[in-house]
């Protein structure tokens, strides 16, 4: 019984007000225990897949100029939001630590200024809309768009990751011209260079954004978000190579 009956914040009693004097006039305000209530909620739903849940912008490494200017960048983003007229769009080969640093800025927006933000794996977004199409479907195509269209902050990965269909093409240039015109900021990621920015690489079997997702959206995207490129190595082989390194020892 004790146990039930015992406060969890010994500040407020578990009002959620604190008492404070300022200048000699005693006052109440939001007790810290409610704020990082708050705060945890928002992770909760911010749906940041666990391998990544440990991402911040302390532990991104910069081995190159690219990544030291795209942290730059996000730690800037982080400390003016909501001072910002555009979202980031991080652009780079695989493993150059896009997703971490974009993890890094919407865990830091949580933690340092509590914002909702969600984050979405561009293919299973559109395959999760897909499958409320289908009529054993518990949930509505609704449902799933509500906080793609309305949460303050998405994170949308790996764009491009799939080829696109028309209707996919349709359904993302919807979310991200309704989330234009809402003047809601997206964070999005994607392996695909877009065709300016190909340069030489232009003649490579790569595909470019374009070809992967096509032209208007590409515009779109430049429109609504600053596009970052990051360069460097594969972060993921450069691991696998030292921890093999260390069993040879
Ligand atoms: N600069 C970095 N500093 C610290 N860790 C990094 C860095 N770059 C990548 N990593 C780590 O390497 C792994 C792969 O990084 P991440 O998934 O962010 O790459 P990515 O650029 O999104 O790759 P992909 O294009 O395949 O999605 C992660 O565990 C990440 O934490
Ligand atoms: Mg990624
Ligand atoms: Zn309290």
């Amino acid at each position: 019984m004790e146990a039930l009956s015992r406060k969890e914040c010994s500040v407020c009693n578990d009002t959620g007000w604190a008492e404070l004097v300022v200048e000699g006039v005693q006052r109440v305000s939001r007790c810290e225990c409610r704020r990082s209530k708050f705060k945890k909620r928002i992770l909760e739903q911010a749906r940041i897949p666990g391998r990544y849940r440990g991402c911040d912008l302390e532990s991104y490494e910069n081995h190159d100029p690219t990544q030291r200017s795209a942290k730059g960048t996000a730690e800037q983003f982080v400390k003016v939001y909501p001072e910002v007229d555009a979202g980031l769009f991080f652009i780079g080969s695989c493993g150059v630590g896009k997703t971490h640093l974009s993890v890094a800025i919407i865990q830091a927006l949580i933690n340092t200024k509590g914002i909702p933000c969600i984050f979405f794996d561009f293919w299973d977004l559109l395959k999760t809309i897909q499958q409320t199409y289908d009529s054993n479907s518990e949930i509505s195509e609704s449902e799933v768009l509500i906080p793609v269209l309305n949460k303050e902050v998405v994170l949308l990965d790996d764009l491009g990751s799939h080829k696109v269909t028309d209707w996919r093409r349709d359904m993302l240039t919807y979310i991200i011209n309704k989330r234009y015109n809402e003047k809601k900021i997206t964070i999005i990621t994607s392996n695909f260079i877009p065709s300016d920015k190909a340069g030489k690489r232009s003649n490579s079997e790569e595909d470019t954004l374009e070809e992967r997702i096509g032209e208007r959206l590409v515009s779109r995207l430049y429109e609504m978000c600053r596009v970052i490129e990051i360069k460097g190595k594969d972060y993921r082989r450069q691991i696998r190579q030292a921890a093999h390194r260390s069993t040879l020892r």
